[in-house]
């Protein structure tokens, strides 16, 4: 049988931040289920937001933009599960990871030259906030899109109460097994 190819999509602009360390946790799990694990880190990516033009595919390509996103939109199309691993920034998701969202559009162009519909897709987010209901806004966001993209969720990991850096590393820790246990399974 062939690999399932994970991809990760870190949305924190800090290198080994809480979103990453956990998400390493479920690489580390995925890979150990037999998992190809592909990790894209998109701070220091040019990632454009959408602009309405309805030009998708009209050079061949999802997007007539010429920035990262290409690399991006290819990922996505190569991924049985894609890990949207974003800190909660806002009641929401980081500038770093909004735009892949809105970028997906030519995928759901009438025109469309690659259908992702049917990939599974998983929520990573941490938080400074301990009460869960920081993450409703976040969590509605994510279950709706996902119905709009026709992506099963495999799993959604809300990570409250850590706000320094190492903070998953340090008092993090059943979150770090519940995101090993999670790649396990994918
Ligand atoms: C611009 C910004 C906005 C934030 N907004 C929130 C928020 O709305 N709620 C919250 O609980 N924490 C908020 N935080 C804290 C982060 O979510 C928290 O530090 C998280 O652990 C960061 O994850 P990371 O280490 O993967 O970057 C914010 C942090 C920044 C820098």
């Amino acid at each position: 049988m062939e690999k399932k190819t994970v991809t990760i999509l870190l949305g924190s602009p800090r290198k080994d931040g809480n979103t990453e360390t956990i998400a390493k946790a479920l690489a580390k799990g995925a890979e150990e289920n037999g998992c190809e694990v592909r990790t894209l880190r998109l701070q220091g990516k040019k990632l454009n937001g959408c602009m309405d033009c309805r030009h998708c595919w009209a050079t061949g390509a999802p997007c007539v933009q010429k920035d990262d996103m290409g690399e991006v939109h290819e990922a996505i199309a190569a991924a049985d599960v894609i890990v949207f691993a974003s800190p909660l920034y806002f009641y929401s998701w980081s500038a770093q990871i909004k735009p892949v969202w809105d970028r997906l559009l030519p995928f759901y162009a009438e025109n469309s030259k690659i259908d992702v519909r049917g990939k599974k897709a998983v929520l990573i987010s941490a938080a400074g906030d301990t009460e869960p209901e920081c993450f409703g806004g976040l969590k509605e966001s994510f279950r709706l899109a996902c119905g709009y993209t026709q992506w099963e969720i495999a799993g959604e990991i809300y990570a409250l109460g850590l706000y320094p850096k190492d903070a998953a590393a340090n008092e993090g820790q059943k979150y770090i097994e519940e995101a090993y246990e999670l790649g396990k399974r994918l």
